[in-house]
């Protein structure tokens, strides 16, 4: 091995799902070939944990946009005010005013699955903590997809479902405003297949989340209950990750191959603060 190589370790985490990446400092600007290292083991195991990172917005930025061009999220008051490419998510708030979205992404899904071109990444950076609470879920779903049954694959195979912002933004964000006329007409309903293929690794992996609604050529009860079933199995145990978060731990997903869903903590007694930024994507086939 040489020189280079050795001065980080990528540990891959039981069954393959998730790395944790050790002693690489995410501050440093990256050399091609550590880059290199880092993305094949991040394609290998869908998600990477850095942990004990001291990272400023401006070098959490830098290291994404690495992976691709960097998404910037709307609506933008939630972002950071100096650096728009990234989001805030916290229950903070500074005399009445919110400084980032609070309960975001609690429910499974992946990032952007409700548009035309979902993004393809994200990197969710911590802040503060809570002690106890405010766990990150992640579901593998190549493996999802690879054990379903083949009854079940042969079903699903060339179906696209409908993934609906307007449909069922109240259910996700109840404490946020309605969506206006303006931002209906932004976030139209869109359709992608229930199996999709990584534009990297080729591997195939099953594709639905919380904006799911129903799926194409099946009655409106038929595909609902379905996008359920396929749900409550993908999330179930065995294709789950809970990542506990300390403080200064950074953790990158690919939402191409993979569900999260955020979870509660006592918002009375407790801060979370978590920065992160997106990448853009591709349309899913
Ligand atoms: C997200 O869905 O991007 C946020 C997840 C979290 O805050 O745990």
């Amino acid at each position: 091995m040489s020189a280079i190589v050795s001065e980080f370790k990528i540990r891959p985490m039981q069954g393959g799902f998730g790395a944790e990446v050790i002693g690489l400092d995410l501050s440093e600007e990256l050399s091609r070939s550590k880059f290199e290292r880092i993305e094949r083991a991040w394609f290998d195991a869908s998600f990477l944990i850095f942990r004990d990172m001291a990272m400023t917005p401006r070098q959490h930025i830098d290291f994404t946009c690495r992976f691709g061009p960097l998404h910037i999220m709307t609506p933008l008051h939630y972002n950071h005010p100096d650096h728009p490419e990234v989001m805030v998510l916290t229950n903070l708030e500074d005399a009445g005013k919110p400084l980032g979205i609070r309960r975001a992404g609690m429910g499974w899904h992946s990032d952007g699955e409700d548009k035309r071109i979902p993004n393809a990444a994200s990197m969710l950076y911590a802040h503060v903590v809570p002690p106890e609470g405010g766990d990150t879920l992640f579901a593998d779903m190549y493996a999802a997809y690879a054990a379903l049954p083949e009854a079940t694959k042969r079903l699903i195979a060339g179906r696209r479902t409908r993934f609906s912002r307007i449909d069922m933004h109240h259910v996700h964000y109840p404490h946020e405003p309605a969506l206006t006329e303006q931002q209906k007409r932004e976030r139209p309903d869109v359709f992608h297949p229930l199996v999709r293929t990584h534009p990297r690794t080729g591997r195939k992996s099953l594709y639905v989340g919380r904006w799911a609604r129903d799926i194409e050529g099946m009655n409106a009860d038929e595909g609902r209950s379905l996008i359920e079933e396929l749900f409550t199995y993908a999330a179930s145990g065995r294709f789950v990750y809970r990542h506990k978060w300390g403080a200064h731990d950074a953790v990158l997903w690919d939402n191409r191959c993979t569900l999260h869903c955020a979870t509660p903590f006592d918002e009375s007694r407790y801060t979370r603060l978590m920065h992160r930024t997106t990448l853009e994507g591709d349309i899913p086939v």
